[in-house]
């Protein structure tokens, strides 16, 4: 069993931190890795990427958004509860560069997954702006930390309750066209990364991006994971989860990631029937 010993209500409560004791991982994860967690016996497999590791304290953290029965199940569990399984570190971890000036971009609760990479290339000598975006103020994570682990930070939101108004591509053309940007990393919503992406490759600078297709096994056995990136397949969990964002097709991910949209939907409606009742 991993306890749980912090947990955080983010985003008016749709958006939840735990902190979870998990020794072996914590030792060995790197930024960019990911776990899948299962609440209980009957629990669905869910698959988060780490948004920060203590080796010394033995514990990693997680960050989800609340949008089905699993998520649903997690939010329900206390400081003091447990998760039954958390198997990890999963995946590769993100290739650390000294390179110059570095972008990372994020949106929503890919900010989460984001903030550990900003940290760690920071760390190893570039500078890095982050650009972070939310659709309001009240919603948006991790401001003070992604401050902390960038040289720059530009917050963006769709309503213009706060910074930019406006999506973070808008902000990101501003620093590209200053130039000398060297690596952009963009993680969050999938048409957010395709945007970036598009936007990128016009000035030929490299982007990484962090792909969250539907996982089961994580460990390259059952092809559930499966993305197209530069026209041949690769499962996200052995080969990725980071990938060129240059070469994904984005089309195809999304339509994947929409394959259970209405039966999610459905159970979850059902769940949120028989709790309330
Ligand atoms: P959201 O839809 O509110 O978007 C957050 C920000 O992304 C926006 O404020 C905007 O700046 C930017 N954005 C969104 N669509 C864009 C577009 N078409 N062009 C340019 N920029 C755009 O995000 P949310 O509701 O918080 O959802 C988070 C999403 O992130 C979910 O879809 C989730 O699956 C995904 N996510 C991905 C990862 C990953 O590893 N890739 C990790 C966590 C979450
Ligand atoms: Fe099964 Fe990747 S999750 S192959």
């Amino acid at each position: 069993m991993f306890n749980i010993v912090r947990r955080e209500e983010m985003s008016g409560g749709t958006v939840i931190l735990n902190e979870i004791e998990a020794p072996l991982i914590a030792r060995k994860a790197k930024p960019g890795q990911f776990v899948i967690l299962k609440a209980g016996e009957d629990g669905e497999r869910i698959p988060l990427t780490m948004a920060d590791t203590d080796p010394d304290k033995g514990t990693i953290t997680i960050i989800y958004m609340v949008v089905g029965k699993s998520t649903a199940l997690f939010k329900d569990l206390k400081v003091g509860d447990a998760y039954m399984d958390v198997i990890g570190p999963l995946g590769k971890a993100t290739h650390l560069e000294k390179v110059g000036k570095v972008v990372c971009v994020g949106g929503g609760t890919g900010i989460a997954v984001l903030h550990p990479i900003t940290r760690a290339l920071k760390e190893i000598g570039n500078h890095v702006t982050a650009i972070v975006g939310a659709r309001s103020k009240d919603i948006l994570i991790l401001e003070e930390q992604m401050k902390a682990a960038s040289n720059e930070l530009r917050i963006c939101t769709d309503d213009g309750s706060y910074g930019h108004h406006g999506f973070v591509t808008e902000v990101l053309k501003e620093v590209l066209e200053a130039g000398d940007v060297k690596l952009v990393v963009a993680i969050g919503p999938v048409p957010m990364m395709k945007f970036v992406s598009k936007m990128t490759a016009e000035y030929n600078v490299p982007t990484m991006v962090s792909l969250n297709p539907i996982m089961v096994d994580g460990t390259g056995m059952c092809g559930g994971c499966r993305v197209s990136v530069g026209g041949e397949t690769k499962f996200a969990c052995v080969d990725g989860p980071e990938f060129d964002g240059h070469k994904v097709d984005y089309d195809e991910l999304m339509l994947r990631l929409q394959a259970y949209c209405e039966d999610e939907k459905k159970c979850f409606e059902d769940y949120c029937t028989i709790r309330d009742a």
